[in-house]
């Protein structure tokens, strides 16, 4: 099976590195994906699951843009949506009513929502929903999750990273995933100062196996909040509308306060967003947040469609069986070289890892083995499926892995 050269691609990182600070920096930085010379730094096209990079290189997408992608590339009932409203007007000098149309949708979809606000990124709203948390409240703790991402902004970032100060994590308190006891200590030691808690659905750190709740461990969170009259934040940027149209939460069968979206809500247009409960309603409309583009039409008129076309095709079971028939079949191939690929999290956006390398470094030589041959796959973070992918992708990627096996295995 022929390997993938890049030459363009390491042309442009060349002409990249002298104007931009890393060249790709964040997500897309080359840095996590070891060795980087068998990644392509920069696409060309893409179109339903596959994407092609600047040297004409075709691989099947298993990252999804790091998950907006859920309809696949260029889906052509959001694309035309979004150009209909581009064909009107996106950035204007007032609201458009697709706002409106698109709050009344999500307020009809999510069980938990009476209100919705929209912005750009999913940075944007879980630093809403903190400082809605803290106006309602008064207090100014807020507890998340060690290991639990929630955007750049400094108090999100772990400490120690480049460029935050103590202050910033002066009013963070990180406790354990799946942890009740830490979470009760913790309230306990700041009573009466804990404005929220936010955390993911389930757990889907990177580097490590994703976590799903324990048994109980939700219905026990959210007693210990109401108890304690802590706004309970639910940070769906990366699982929402995959995991449940109304909100991971009712996939788990819990109830939040707030729930954080982006991501896969507008299938790649810029746009998150913020729901709410009645209650919280008059705290969000006196916290002062906004954004340039936060009002642009178009991205909402994809996220109507979006959201319908998901709705329409069953997204979330069909992803989860999509994501089962993959699964099962890498994991068959892995065995069949002698090895053990441990998925973890939910089948449509696993986590994967070859259990025999605790180091980690055979499972990233064969995701690099892999994305030589057309397969894209991180190591270090979960994958995304999209509705587009097809049998005919998995069977390909099956080839592709298990030629990667002999690859991986050759080298040993
Ligand atoms: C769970 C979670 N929350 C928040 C964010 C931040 O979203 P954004 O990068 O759009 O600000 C991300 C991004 O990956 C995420 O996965």
């Amino acid at each position: 099976m022929k390997t993938f050269e890049y030459p363009q691609s390491a042309a442009w990182f060349q002409r990249a590195v002298q104007v931009i600070p890393c060249g790709i920096y964040g997500h897309f930085s080359p840095a996590p994906c070891p060795p980087v010379s068998a990644y392509p730094f920069f696409g060309a096209r893409a179109k339903g699951a596959r994407f092609w990079d600047v040297d004409g290189n075709e691989f099947i997408d298993y990252m999804c843009a790091y998950g907006p992608m859920i309809l696949g590339h260029g889906n052509p009932v959001v694309d035309e949506a979004y150009q209909a409203q581009m064909r009107e007007a996106d950035s204007n000098s007032i609201a458009s009513t697709r706002m409106v149309e698109l709050a009344e949708y999500l307020v009809d979809l999510v069980p938990i929502a009476d209100w919705a606000f929209f912005a750009k990124n999913g940075a944007d709203v879980t630093n809403y929903a903190v400082m809605i948390a803290r106006a309602a409240t008064g207090r100014s703790k807020i507890i998340g999750i060690q290991g639990g991402y929630h955007g750049t902004s400094p108090w999100m970032q772990a400490p120690g990273h480049h460029g935050l100060i103590e202050a910033d994590h002066q009013h963070v308190i990180r406790i354990p995933w799946n942890d009740l006891g830490t979470l009760e200590q913790a309230i306990n030691r700041h009573a009466n100062d804990v404005a929220g808690f936010i955390a993911t659905p389930y757990h889907h750190p990177v580097f490590a196996d994703s976590e799903l709740p324990a048994d109980g461990y939700w219905s026990s969170v959210e007693k210990l909040l109401r108890k304690h009259g802590i706004v309970f934040i639910i940070d769906d940027v990366r699982c929402g509308f995959r995991l449940h149209m109304g909100g991971s939460c009712e996939h788990f069968g819990f109830k939040p306060d707030l729930i954080c979206f982006c991501k896969a809500i507008a299938n790649g247009y810029p746009i998150s967003a913020l729901v709410g409960v009645e209650a919280l309603k008059s705290a969000a409309a006196k916290v002062f947040h906004t954004g340039s583009y936060w009002f642009s039409a178009g991205p909402m008129a994809a996220a109507l469609a979006t959201l319908q076309e998901l709705r329409r095709l069953d997204a979330p079971n069909l992803l989860r069986e999509k994501g089962r028939k993959l699964n099962d079949g890498l994991v068959r191939i892995a065995k069949s070289h002698g090895y053990t690929l441990k998925v973890t999290g939910d089948p449509g956006m696993a986590y994967y890892r070859i259990t025999e390398d605790p180091s980690l470094m055979l499972h990233q030589d064969w995701c690099a083995e892999c994305t030589r041959r057309g397969a894209f796959f991180t190591s270090h973070h979960n994958w995304f499926l999209s509705t587009a992918h097809t049998d005919e992708d998995f069977q390909r990627t099956w080839d592709i892995a298990d030629a990667a096996f002999e690859g991986v295995g050759s080298r040993d």
